[in-house]
C-alpha cells in the first residue's frame, strides 16, 4: 500500500473527531415536560433557581465552573496539599502564573511586596481591587469594553461608576467584522477629557462577555494601554477566557497565523499593568480566582499602598495568601487546566464547536450575532421578536428562557433588558444597549448531537414566537444584580 497519500487526508472529512474521549459519564435523571413547567412556576419563571438535577437537555446557563475536568486534573487532585501556609499547589501555580502570563506577575516570596493574590473565584479578586482604588476619591469612574455584571456590580458597591463602551460593530448585524468586542478608543478619549482625573484604572475583558462574548484585538489591547498610560492612568484585563481571544487574534488578525497561543498570551499580557481572572472559564477548574498586578507596571509603582491592602483584606476575608480562598486540590487541578487551555488541539475543537453551534441555529434562521465569539452563542432578542407584540417592557428573553427549559429542557440565560437594566428612582426602565439570551458552552461537556438539540429547540420557539407573552415582574424589578433574584408571571 504505497500509494496511501492519494487517500482523502483525515483533515478534508465533514466531520471532525474530539481531541479527547469520554472518561466518565453521568446520566440524567429523568423528567417530564409537566414536571419542568411546574417546578418553574414554583421558583417564578426564574431559571436560575430551577435546580440543575432537573435540566435534561443541555445546561448553557454559564461557562464558569462547569468544565468537565481532565483525567490529568482529577488525578492532580490527589496530590493537593492543605497546609495553611506554602502549600505544594503554590509553587506550581506560580511557575504557571510565570510561564504563561510573564515573570513580573508573580514575585517570589523573598520579596517582601506580593503582587500575586489568589481568590476562590473572579468576583472576590474584583471587589479587592475596587475596593483599593475605590479610596482615590469620589466621583470616580472605570470605563471597559463592556464590565459583567458581577463586575459592574463590584465597582458600584464601592461607589464607582462602571462605563461601557462598546465598540460601533458591535450592533451592525451587516458586520462580519471579527473583533466586535473592541473598545471604542474615541469613546474613551472623550470619557478621559469630560472625567480628568477621575478614573483610577481602565479595563478591558478578554474575550467581552457582556458585549456578545465578542474577542478583542490585540491592537486594540495595544491602543487602548497606549491611551492609559499616555494619561497616566493603570491598565487592566478581565482576563477570564484569555485563551480563547487569543485564538482568535491567531486565527483572525493579520500577522499572528505563524506565532503559537502561548506568545500571543504573552503579548497580550505586555502591555497591561494587572489582571483580574476567574480561573473558572480559561483556567478549566471549577474553583478559583486571582488578581495580579505587573511588577514594574504603573499600578504597582503608583499604588504600592494597596498591595498590603489588598493582602489585609485577602486574609481577613478568603485565606492565608498562598491558597487564598482556594482548596489545595483546586489550585492542583488548576495548574493542570492551564497547561490545558492554551494547548491548539483543546483551542481548535473548543472554539470550532462553539462556531458549529452558531451555524446550527443560523441555519434554521435564528438571529444571533455573528461573527460567533468563544464561548456563546448569544441570541439578539429583539430581532427574535421582531414584528411581535412583545414590547421591551414585558422581558422577552426571560419568557424565552423559561420556556425553553419548561418545553424542551435546555437552559439559557438572559444577558440583556432584564439582566442588564435598572429603574430610574421614579420607576422607570432604563435598557441596556445589549439585549442578548446567552447559551454557554460549558468546556468539554456536550457533544454536537446536544447542541443540534438546543438549535432545534430554538427554532419551535421561534416558529412560534407570536404565541410567546411577555412577563410581568412580581418581586426584585428595583434590586441590584436582580436578575438573580426577580420572580416572574406570564402575562
Ligand atoms: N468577569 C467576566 C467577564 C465573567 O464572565 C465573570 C463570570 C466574572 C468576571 C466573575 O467571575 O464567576 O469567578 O466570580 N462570569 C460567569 C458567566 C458567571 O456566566 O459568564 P467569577
Amino acid at each position: 500500500m504505497d500509494n496511501w497519500r492519494i487517500f482523502k487526508d483525515e483533515n478534508s472529512l465533514e466531520y471532525k473527531v474530539r481531541p479527547y474521549f469520554n472518561h466518565s459519564v453521568e446520566f440524567k435523571k429523568h423528567c417530564s415536560v409537566e414536571e419542568r413547567m411546574k417546578t418553574l412556576e414554583e421558583v417564578g419563571w426564574n431559571v436560575f433557581f430551577y435546580p440543575a438535577e432537573m435540566v435534561t437537555g443541555c445546561d448553557l446557563l454559564s461557562d464558569s465552573g462547569t468544565t468537565t475536568m481532565t483525567n490529568q486534573q482529577w488525578a492532580s487532585m490527589h496530590y493537593g496539599d492543605e497546609s495553611y501556609g506554602g502549600n505544594k499547589g503554590y509553587f506550581l501555580l506560580r511557575d504557571k502564573i510565570k510561564s504563561i502570563f510573564g515573570d513580573d506577575y508573580f514575585n517570589d516570596i523573598s520579596i517582601n511586596k506580593p503582587n500575586a493574590f489568589i481568590f476562590h473565584q473572579g468576583r472576590s479578586a474584583e471587589y479587592a481591587l475596587f475596593a483599593s482604588v475605590g479610596q482615590l476619591g469620589q466621583g470616580l469612574v472605570i470605563p471597559s469594553n463592556g464590565h459583567f455584571d458581577t463586575t459592574k456590580a463590584n465597582i458600584e458597591i464601592n461607589n464607582i461608576s462602571p462605563i461601557n463602551l462598546f465598540s460601533k460593530d458591535l450592533r451592525n448585524n451587516e458586520s462580519t467584522f471579527p473583533f466586535k468586542g473592541n473598545m471604542d478608543t474615541d469613546k474613551l478619549k472623550s470619557i478621559l477629557i469630560e472625567n480628568l482625573g477621575k478614573v483610577p484604572v481602565i479595563y478591558l475583558t478578554v474575550t467581552n462577555n457582556t458585549g456578545g462574548g465578542q474577542p478583542v484585538s490585540m491592537q486594540n489591547i495595544k491602543e487602548v494601554a497606549k491611551i492609559s498610560h499616555t494619561n497616566n492612568i493603570p491598565f487592566f484585563l478581565d482576563a477570564c477566557r484569555f485563551a480563547e481571544n487569543a485564538w482568535f487574534i491567531k486565527n483572525f488578525e493579520e500577522g499572528y497565523k505563524e506565532k503559537s497561543i502561548k506568545d500571543i498570551v504573552k503579548e497580550m499580557f505586555s502591555y497591561v499593568d494587572g489582571f483580574t481572572v476567574s480561573f473558572k472559564k480559561d483556567g478549566l477548574s471549577n474553583m478559583g480566582g486571582g488578581l495580579f498586578i505587573k511588577q514594574g507596571g504603573l499600578f504597582y509603582e503608583k499604588h504600592s499602598n494597596f498591595l498590603d491592602d489588598i493582602t489585609n483584606y485577602q486574609i481577613g476575608r478568603e485565606g492565608n495568601p498562598s491558597y487564598g480562598g482556594m482548596s489545595g486540590r483546586d489550585i492542583m487541578s488548576l495548574v493542570e487546566g492551564l497547561d490545558t487551555v492554551v494547548s491548539e488541539d483543546y483551542l481548535n475543537y473548543r472554539v470550532r464547536q462553539v462556531q458549529e453551534f452558531g451555524d446550527a441555529m443560523t441555519k434554521r434562521g435564528i438571529p444571533i450575532l455573528t461573527p460567533v465569539g468563544g464561548h456563546a452563542v448569544y441570541m439578539d432578542v429583539d430581532r427574535f421578536f421582531e414584528g411581535t407584540d412583545m414590547k421591551p417592557e414585558n422581558f422577552g428573553g426571560i419568557s424565552f428562557t423559561a420556556l425553553l427549559l419548561g418545553l424542551y429542557g435546555h437552559r439559557a440565560c438572559e444577558l440583556g433588558h432584564f439582566a442588564f437594566g435598572s429603574l430610574t428612582k421614579d420607576g422607570k426602565d432604563i435598557f441596556p444597549d445589549v439585549n442578548f439570551v446567552r447559551f454557554a458552552v460549558p468546556r468539554l461537556r456536550y457533544e454536537k448531537d446536544d447542541l443540534e438539540s438546543v438549535a432545534e429547540s430554538v427554532k419551535c420557539l421561534y416558529d412560534n414566537r407570536d404565541l410567546i407573552s411577555g412577563v410581568n415582574v412580581i418581586s426584585g424589578k428595583e434590586l441590584p444584580l436582580r436578575h438573580f433574584k426577580a420572580r416572574f408571571v406570564f402575562k
